[in-house]
């Protein structure tokens, strides 16, 4: 097949594409590179079945011409990270949502199917163990930034839904929970690359509020096959379907689990939220999924436990530390 990924120089988009090539289809990337890195598309590079386009999702023509002639699109692209949506408000939701709006009606207009990079934190503050995907969304005041992300989502996931019934579009909604693995970078907000960075410096490993908040941690490598098998099944077609582990654990346990696996001498910090978000930030404290429905569509059952996702994430920077000694 031919297929479009945006912000497939990302995190899981470059997972992705290795995935897709490896089974032999022909993949175009589009990539913005504002988080994404070009290393992380290396083990790729030069393969005659992937071209990768550095340009946005905003551009309307070029996302046009880059979905024609596809039979499937991965929307991944996307302004993404606490501190990116705190620092860069407005772009980011103009990537989100005017950005989404393109992909979504070029995907429309040429037929193809449609799997788009949705979030858990659309549930907000709901603090259900095990959050199903009809669930209520509980959300903090719109002039609160940090919940613009969560807001943007939201309607790109209406305007799916829209498109789907009214034009016809097959699309499946994917709501990400805390996805870790290789490559993610602990720059932008991600907790666990962050966490294990400081370890292996032996820096203090700093939690922002009390630390009681409560995780679960997806492997990358879990998730991306119920991505290619769910864009594949009609009877996804229409839904958003929770992706995430069931395996929970407070930031400050996970920090405890990081020291131990870097066998670092790094103690646990914390800061305010007020400190390290500024004014105005609220969390949500517990955000555990309920996945029976991606379960029931594709088998999904995550393998790896947190200690195999924490070891891989060690192992990944401690590869990235020696080749940049090593040039
Ligand atoms: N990793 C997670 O835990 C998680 C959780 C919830 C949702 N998601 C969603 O999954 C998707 C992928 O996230 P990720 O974790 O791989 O993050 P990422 O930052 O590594 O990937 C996003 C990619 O989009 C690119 N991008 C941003 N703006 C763009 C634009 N205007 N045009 C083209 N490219 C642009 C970035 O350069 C980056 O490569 C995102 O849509 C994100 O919202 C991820």
């Amino acid at each position: 097949m031919k297929i479009f990924v945006t912000g497939a120089a990302g995190f899981i988009g470059s997972h992705l594409v290795e995935d897709l090539l490896s089974d032999g289809h022909h993949v175009t990337g589009l990539d913005d590179l504002s988080t994404g890195r070009l290393s992380n598309l290396r083990v790729v590079a030069g393969h005659p079945g992937f071209r990768l386009v550095q340009g946005s999702i905003l551009d309307e023509a070029l996302v046009s011409e880059l979905t024609a002639g596809c039979q499937q699109v991965y929307h991944l692209a996307a302004a993404v990270g606490s501190f990116v949506i705190r620092d860069r408000t407005l772009e980011s939701l103009r990537t989100n949502i005017h950005g989404t709006e393109n992909v979504v009606d070029a995907a429309a207009r040429c037929g193809a199917v449609l799997l788009a990079a949705s979030t858990s934190e659309i549930y907000g503050k709901n603090m259900k163990p095990g959050l199903c995907e009809d669930d209520d969304r509980i959300i903090g005041s719109p002039l609160k930034s940090r919940w613009s992300y969560a807001e943007a989502k939201a309607i790109d996931e209406s305007l799916i839904d829209a498109y789907s019934r009214e034009r016809g579009l097959k699309a499946v909604i994917i709501r990400f929970f805390n996805t870790v693995g290789p490559r993610q970078t602990g720059r932008y907000g991600m907790v666990i690359p962050r966490f294990t960075r400081q370890a292996l410096a032996g820096e203090s490993l700093t939690v922002y509020g009390t630390g009681d908040q409560i995780r679960c941690f997806c492997h990358v490598y879990d998730v991306i096959p119920a991505l290619t098998k769910l864009i594949a099944a009609p009877a996804a077609y229409g839904l958003a379907v929770n992706l995430g582990s069931n395996e929970p654990i407070s930031i400050n346990d996970l920090a405890e689990r990081i020291i131990a696996a870097t066998d670092s001498a790094s103690v646990v910090t914390h800061t305010p939220y007020l400190d390290a978000y500024g004014s105005g930030y609220e969390d949500m404290q517990r955000r555990i999924p309920d996945c029976t429905l991606a379960r029931t569509l594709c088998g999904f059952t995550p393998r790896r436990t947190l200690d195999d996702i924490v070891a891989a994430v060690v192992n990944d920077q401690e590869a990235s530390r020696s080749a940049v000694v090593a040039s």
